[in-house]
C-alpha cells in the first residue's frame, strides 16, 4: 500500500472562494500541488507548515492574461525584466503572467516566441506567452502550427499601430482561421487605424497632439468599428476571438451580442478602465495616463463597470507597461511618439477588487472568475485559476476589509510612479503562495529565486467560461 505524500503546507481557517462557490475549508498542499480541499471541521493532516487564514479569503493565485514585460515597442524600452515583473506580480497576488512575443521588425513570429520563451527561466512565478502575427505570408500557417505544438496557442493581433505591428484585415482572417484549427484563440487589440490616424492628423493640425488631448486622438468610435469588423470576421470563419482591453459599453455589448449568436467571443478589460477616467488628462501629468485605448469619459467608465457587474466582462488584464516618468514625459507634446501604457501588474487585484467588489458589490466568486479562472481557461492553463485538488498550489490570502493607501514607495514595479497614488484600496494580499511556496506573508517577501516555468497552453476547449 502506498503512503499518501507528506504534506508541505496547510492553509486553514479561511473562506475558500472559487468562481463556482465558497466555503470554509482547509487547503492541503504537497509537492507544489493542491492535494485536497477538505472540510474545515476535519483535523489537519500532519504538515511541515501551516498558514492561519482565519477571517480571511483564500482565492486562486491571479492569472494576468496581458503583461508587456521588458519589451521595446517603437523607440522606448520598458524598464522591467522577467525577474522584476514577476516579483511585482507576486506582491500583487498574481502567480502567473502571460507576456507577448512581439516580433522585432523583420523577425518571424515563431523566432520571437522561441527567443522570449528563454526569458521565463529568470521569472519568480509561472509564465506563459502569446505569439504575435503582423503580416501573413506563405510561412505563417506553418509557424502558427509550430507555435501551437510548442504550447503557444494564443496570438496577438493589432488592428492599429500601422507600420509597426498592425495586421491588416486579410491577416486577421487568416490567423483566426488557422489558429482555430490549432485549438487556439486570437487576442485582438481592436481600434480602427484609419479613424485614429485621421483623428491624430486633425489634432496635430490644430496643435492638439499633446498628452492632454489623448482621448480625442483615439475616440470610442474607433474601438466600436474595429470590434465590429473583427467580430464579423470571426463569425464568418467560425473562429473564437478574445478582445484585449475593452473600454466601452458599446464594445462589450458587441461581444455579448455576438456570443448570443453563437460566436465564441470574449471581453477583457483592465483595472485602469474601471477606475480612472479622462479627467486624468486634465491634471498636471497627463502623459502618465497615456495608454491605448485612452481612459474614457466618466459616464463611459460607469457604463463599463455596470457591464462587468452583470457578468459581461470575462477577464481582467493589467496591460502592464513599465515606463518611467522621464520616458513618459520626453515626448509628451506628441502622443504619436511617446510610449503608451501604464504600470499595473502589482495593482491589478487591489484596484479592481476595490472598484468591483468593495464599492459595487460584485460577488467575490465573479471577481475570482475574472481575476484568475477565466484567464487560465482562455489561455489553456489547465492547472491554474482554481482552488481544487490537482491544481497548482497558487493561492492568495487576504482580508477584504483591510484598506491601504496606494503609493509608489510601497510598490515593487520598476516604474517611479503609479496611476493610483494616494488611493485607498482594499484587496492587498496578506499571504501569497506560488507553486506551493509561501512567497509573501506577515514577515515580508521571500524571494523564491528563478523558479518560473514557461507553461504550455493546452488546446482551448469550446465551452469554457464561468
Ligand atoms: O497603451 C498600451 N496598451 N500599450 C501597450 C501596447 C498595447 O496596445 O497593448
Ligand atoms: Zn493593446
Ligand atoms: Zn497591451
Amino acid at each position: 500500500m502506498s503512503l499518501p505524500p507528506p504534506v508541505d503546507l496547510v492553509v486553514h481557517g479561511g473562506t475558500v472562494v472559487n468562481a463556482g462557490g465558497r466555503g470554509e475549508a482547509t487547503v492541503v498542499i504537497s509537492g507544489g500541488r493542491i492535494v485536497a480541499v477538505q472540510d474545515s471541521d476535519l483535523p489537519l493532516p500532519p504538515h511541515d507548515r501551516a498558514v492561519d487564514a482565519t477571517g480571511r479569503l483564500v482565492i486562486p493565485g491571479g492569472v494576468d492574461p496581458h503583461c508587456h514585460i521588458g519589451q521595446r515597442l517603437g523607440e522606448y524600452a520598458q524598464l522591467d525584466d522577467y525577474a522584476g515583473a514577476s516579483v511585482a506580480a507576486l506582491w500583487g497576488g498574481t502567480t502567473t503572467v502571460v507576456d507577448f512575443a512581439i516580433p522585432d521588425p523583420g523577425q518571424a513570429p515563431l523566432a520571437a516566441v522561441q527567443e522570449r520563451r528563454q526569458l521565463a527561466a529568470s521569472s519568480r512565478c509561472d509564465t506563459a506567452l502569446h505569439g504575435c502575427v503582423t503580416r501573413w505570408d506563405d510561412t505563417t500557417a506553418k509557424q502558427i502550427a509550430e507555435m501551437a505544438d510548442s504550447g503557444v496557442r494564443t496570438i496577438k493581433l493589432f488592428t492599429t499601430y500601422k507600420d509597426v505591428v498592425m495586421a491588416g484585415p486579410d491577416t486577421v482572417l487568416e490567423v483566426l482561421r488557422t489558429l482555430h484549427a490549432c485549438g487556439g484563440i486570437a487576442y485582438v487589440h481592436a481600434e480602427a487605424n484609419h479613424v485614429i490616424e485621421d483623428a491624430q492628423d486633425i489634432a496635430a493640425a490644430t496643435h492638439q497632439a499633446a498628452a492632454q488631448h489623448h482621448p480625442r486622438t483615439r475616440p470610442e468610435i474607433a474601438e466600436t468599428a474595429a470590434v465590429a469588423q473583427v467580430l464579423a470576421t470571426a463569425e464568418h470563419v467560425g473562429a473564437p476571438v478574445y478582445f484585449v482591453h475593452q473600454t466601452t459599453a458599446e464594445a462589450v455589448d458587441l461581444v455579448r451580442d455576438a456570443r448570443r449568436r453563437g460566436v465564441r467571443a470574449y471581453t477583457e478589460t483592465c483595472p485602469h478602465y474601471l477606475s480612472l477616467d479622462e479627467r486624468s488628462y486634465a491634471g498636471p501629468h497627463p502623459e502618465r495616463y497615456v495608454c491605448c485605448p485612452p481612459l474614457r469619459a466618466e459616464a463611459s467608465v460607469r457604463e463599463l463597470r455596470a457591464r462587468a457587474l452583470v457578468g459581461d466582462v470575462d477577464t481582467l488584464g493589467s496591460d502592464h507597461c513599465c515606463y518611467s516618468t522621464e520616458q513618459k514625459s520626453e515626448h509628451s507634446d506628441d502622443v504619436r511618439v511617446m510610449p503608451n501604457g501604464l504600470p499595473g501588474v502589482e495593482t491589478r487585484l487591489p484596484v479592481s477588487f476595490t472598484r468591483l467588489v468593495t464599492e459595487a458589490g460584485m460577488p467575490v466568486e465573479r471577481f475570482v472568475a475574472m481575476f484568475a479562472t477565466n484567464p487560465a481557461r482562455l489561455n489553456g492553463l489547465d492547472h491554474k485559476g482554481v482552488v481544487a485538488a490537482g491544481a497548482d498550489a497558487d493561492l492568495v490570502v487576504f482580508d477584504p476589509a483591510q484598506r491601504r493607501t496606494a503609493s509608489v514607495a510601497q510598490l515593487h514595479m520598476q516604474s517611479d510612479y503609479t496611476p493610483y497614488e494616494g488611493q485607498e484600496l482594499a484587496g492587498w494580499p496578506g499571504v501569497v503562495i506560488s507553486g506551493g511556496r509561501v512567497v509573501l506573508d506577515d514577515e515580508g517577501f521571500h524571494d523564491p529565486g528563478p523558479v518560473g516555468r514557461a507553461l504550455d497552453a493546452a488546446p482551448i476547449p469550446d465551452h469554457l467560461l464561468t
